[in-house]
């Protein structure tokens, strides 16, 4: 409560939020292929999914394209962080394409999974979204043996030549507890079924997760910044609706509606592993303009993750002059 009676408007800034390892990697990668090599730089898909990091790219040079067909032969192009599959390897072979990879290592390690998989004879089923371009790369590692589930009606569906011989993976982005669901259900259905050691949801997805569940109770509304497309992005949203606490995902401060923060009084924002901080510090700010005075960061764990970035580069940067 504040001096009028009405309670005190405040901020919970999470922490970890934003950008995780694999996405500094990823637009290092392309603006330091930009410094290198100048531009134009061909970038196959989003690098990551954040419309604001996007075009930032595309200001300096990089030019977005859909599909390999589009690149010059000859050209340079960066595969994103969420992966590709073999069959694009191949096609950029085939055009001469300069590859530089910017895939997450944690996306190459479920790939290297379903390779050995694959290779030992097993059956795969990839518990993910089918659109998202991660699910689209994997799946393209065995496709003739992997098959995609999104629910649990999907699980019951499966037909498999051997149900003994069935492993599954995940995509690395979903929700931990939808995650845990489907694979329960897995589970039920194949009793002998073998999944990786670790789990292939990241290490930034789980934390971003973690941190909306220590927090989601005590706040009104939980924003959180990230793009349409971005599957962790979307996953906090979920997660935050399912303990009951409203839940937005916005793309800039702009996108925030009056009727959202309403008779609110504590208001958490949190930011997908792709959406730069600039754009969170935007929403704080304008929350302020608001009358939330009081921004709080609440650290729910420390996050140190750094990846190196490829070779490609590393051998670009010491032959540069
Ligand atoms: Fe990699 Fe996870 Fe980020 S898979 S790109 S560290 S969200």
């Amino acid at each position: 409560q504040n001096v009028t009676g009405s309670p005190a408007k405040r901020v919970l800034l999470l922490k970890p939020r934003g950008f995780c390892a694999g996405v500094v990697r990823a637009v290092d990668i392309v603006k330091i292929a930009l410094d290198t090599f100048g531009a134009p730089i061909y970038v196959r898909k989003e690098i990551v999914h954040n419309s604001y990091v996007v075009n930032d790219l595309a200001g300096k040079g990089a030019i977005f394209v859909n599909e390999l067909d589009e690149v010059p032969a000859g050209a340079r192009v960066i595969y994103s962080a969420h992966g590709v599959s073999p069959a694009v390897r191949e096609h950029a072979k085939e055009r001469g394409l300069k590859v530089i990879d910017a895939t997450c290592p944690l996306v190459t390690k479920v790939h290297v999974e379903a390779i050995k998989f694959a290779k030992q004879g097993y059956s795969l089923v990839l518990v993910g979204h089918r659109d998202h371009e991660e699910v689209e790369g994997t799946q393209g590692e065995a496709p003739t043996v992997t098959q995609v589930v999104s629910t649990v009606e999907e699980v019951a569906a499966l037909v498999v030549p051997d149900p003994n011989k069935v492993a599954y993976l995940t995509q690395t982005t979903l929700s931990l507890d939808e995650a845990r669901y489907m694979i329960e259900a897995l589970k039920k259905k194949f009793p002998n079924i073998v999944g990786p050691h670790a789990q292939d949801i990241c290490y930034a997805t789980e934390n971003r997760q973690t941190a909306v569940k220590n927090v989601a109770h005590g706040a009104d509304v939980v924003l959180v910044v990230g793009s349409r497309n971005s599957s962790n992005s979307n996953r906090l949203v979920e997660v935050s609706q399912n303990l009951g606490t409203n839940s937005y995902l916005i793309d800039k401060a702009e996108d925030i509606r009056a009727e959202w923060i309403e008779n609110v009084s504590t208001v958490a924002i949190t930011a997908g592993a792709s959406a730069p901080e600039i754009l969170v510090q935007d929403v704080v700010q304008y929350l302020q303009g608001k009358g939330y005075g009081s921004v709080e960061e609440v650290e729910v764990m420390p996050e140190n993750v750094r990846f190196g970035l490829p070779p490609e580069i590393v051998q670009a940067i010491a032959s540069a002059p």
